[in-house]
């Protein structure tokens, strides 16, 4: 709260100091922002002590103080925005350099699927001094009294998350401008995020591999691409996949953060090519704002195996999923808001089309798997992997929660991080592992950018007290998932 109000503060005071003229009400419109996004004081309190008792908090960007036209109001918001954006990313680089080593380190025989190297790790940086075998061999207890968790293995932030919202990553924007927001760019270096484009696997049509034909589906080329191939029916989900729709950020009122109006996002936006390039948001289901968690986008590959969706939110079909992705994720958990920006409601009938072609997609192909068991064929595998393979079903119990075949068990649960002196995250969804090495960043907000880490990170949680030798086996047990 202190930091919200602090910035708001701090934002008018060096308007002030830059000589610009700055109206009352954008104050009180800041302070107002700030109490809803993690306030506990009445704002009308608040104005009262600031001296603007009376004042009308009714209004925002679709209806300002009198005299002034919503036109003037976005022009004042925006150019706010873009004087502010160079700040905000530079904090969001010194938080993620505090956080992370970020000179990708690759390695040529571990590949991602269509073969963009896969980043080797650990990336998360510790305390000074420690090192990962000191670190794992305390407990709890003595890693939150002495302040020893990893800061990368906490909460990652939102690169603005006092306002959060949709972000794409920029080889994605050079092709796509529509996704450009004039508030902030994306964070993680490329390196950290998955192939773009990511290759399609149909259910329907092992035999053909992939079928994106290196092409970003979008609603210039889904027809092309696809029709002949799956059904009618498959054809109109897909169409509405690629269609835009409203959403917070990007839409046709001027409350928004692209430049041009904008038709909206398209659910393939994010989940590009029913994968992901690690686009994020902020959850619809948590309040106050800032603890609000941050996701990064969740591949689609594999759900009709997957009995629960969303981290939180645990929907038990992908049909209420897909209806309210966009009725909600996309507006913040703000039906009033979602009505103001022009929500779309798709029916039911389409939910299915939608939810259809969902369920047709495949995880990419993991050779080294049997098919009976969905364990490693062990005249196909390593000596490490199949090291791996025996830590991951024994002494590292990872099967405890992520079982063949998709290495998941559809439940959620919580790895109690308060324990360690974090924020206590709650049950999160047990992402599944097949086809993991192509979806870094991972957890759901992204915060642990390898493989490598994600190991590191349950040898500490859990106190599985693994070796050098066993981590490494491990990693290349779940490379390949
Ligand atoms: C910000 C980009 C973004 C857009 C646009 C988007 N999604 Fe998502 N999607 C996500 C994220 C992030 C998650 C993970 C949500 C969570 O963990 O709670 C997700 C989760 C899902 C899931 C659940 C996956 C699982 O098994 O847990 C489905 C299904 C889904 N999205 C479908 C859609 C559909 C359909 C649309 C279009 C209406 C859409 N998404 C638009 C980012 C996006
Ligand atoms: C108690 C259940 C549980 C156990 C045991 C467990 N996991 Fe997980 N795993 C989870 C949950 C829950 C998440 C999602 C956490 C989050 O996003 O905050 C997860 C996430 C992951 C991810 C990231 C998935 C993604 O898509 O981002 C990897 C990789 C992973 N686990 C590997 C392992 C390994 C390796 C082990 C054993 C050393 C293990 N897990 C043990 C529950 C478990």
């Amino acid at each position: 709260m202190k930091s919200y109000r602090k910035a708001a503060g701090v934002l008018a005071g060096a308007a002030v100091a830059m000589g610009a003229v700055i109206a009352p009400w954008m104050l009180v419109h800041a302070e107002r922002v700030a109490d809803q996004r993690g306030g506990v004081d009445s704002p009308i309190e608040r104005a009262k002590e600031k001296g603007f008792a009376g004042v009308d908090f009714s209004y925002d960007l679709f209806g300002g103080p009198p005299g002034q036209s919503t036109t003037q109001l976005a022009e004042q918001a925006v150019a706010k925005d873009r004087n502010d954006k160079p700040k905000v990313m530079a904090e969001q680089a010194r938080r993620l350099q505090e956080r992370y080593r970020l000179d990708c380190t690759t390695n040529s025989s571990a590949r991602m699927t269509k073969g963009k190297p896969q980043p080797i790790g650990p990336t998360v940086k510790l305390k000074d001094g420690l090192t990962w075998d000191a670190l794992a061999r305390m407990d709890a207890e003595d890693i939150r009294k002495q302040k020893t968790f990893p800061q990368g293995f906490m909460r990652l932030p939102h690169v603005k998350h006092e306002v959060g919202g949709m972000v794409f990553p920029q080889e994605q924007i050079e092709q796509f401008p529509r996704l450009e927001r004039f508030d902030v760019d994306f964070d993680l270096p490329a390196c950290f995020r998955p192939e773009f484009p990511p290759p399609i696997f149909l259910t329907t049509h092992p035999e053909l591999g992939d079928v994106s034909q290196g092409e970003v589906l979008s609603a210039d080329n889904f027809d092309r691409l696809f029709r002949g191939l799956i059904t009618p029916v498959q054809l109109d989900g897909l169409r509405m996949l690629v269609t835009q729709f409203p959403q917070e950020e990007f839409n046709l009122t001027p409350d928004r953060k692209s430049l041009k109006p904008s038709l909206g996002v398209a659910c393939l936006d994010c989940h590009v090519n029913f994968h992901t390039t690690g686009q994020f948001h902020l959850n619809p289901d948590t309040r106050p704002q800032r603890d609000r968690l941050r996701l990064d986008t969740v591949s689609l590959r594999g759900m009709f195996n997957q009995q629960i969706h969303g981290s939180k939110r645990s929907l038990r079909s992908i049909e209420d999923f897909t209806e309210f992705e966009q009725r909600t994720a996309y507006f913040n958990g703000d039906h009033i808001r979602a009505a103001k920006k022009g929500m779309n409601i798709i029916d039911r009938l389409q939910v299915a089309h939608m939810a259809q072609i969902q369920n047709m997609i495949d995880f990419p192909p993991a050779p080294k798997l049997d098919p009976m068991t969905g364990r490693l064929d062990r005249s196909r595998a390593d000596r490490q992997e199949i090291a791996g393979e025996d830590l991951f079903f024994g002494k590292a119990r990872c099967a405890q929660c992520h079982q063949p075949p998709a290495y998941t068990d559809h439940m959620m649960h919580d790895l109690f991080l308060e324990r360690f002196g974090a924020e206590a995250d709650g049950p999160i969804k047990t992402f599944a592992l097949r086809g993991i090495k192509d979806s870094p960043p991972y957890f759901h907000d992204g915060r642990l950018p390898t493989l490598e880490d994600t190991v590191e990170f349950f040898n500490v949680v859990g106190g599985l007290k693994l070796n050098t030798d066993e981590k490494a086996a491990l990693v290349a047990f779940l490379r390949a998932l």
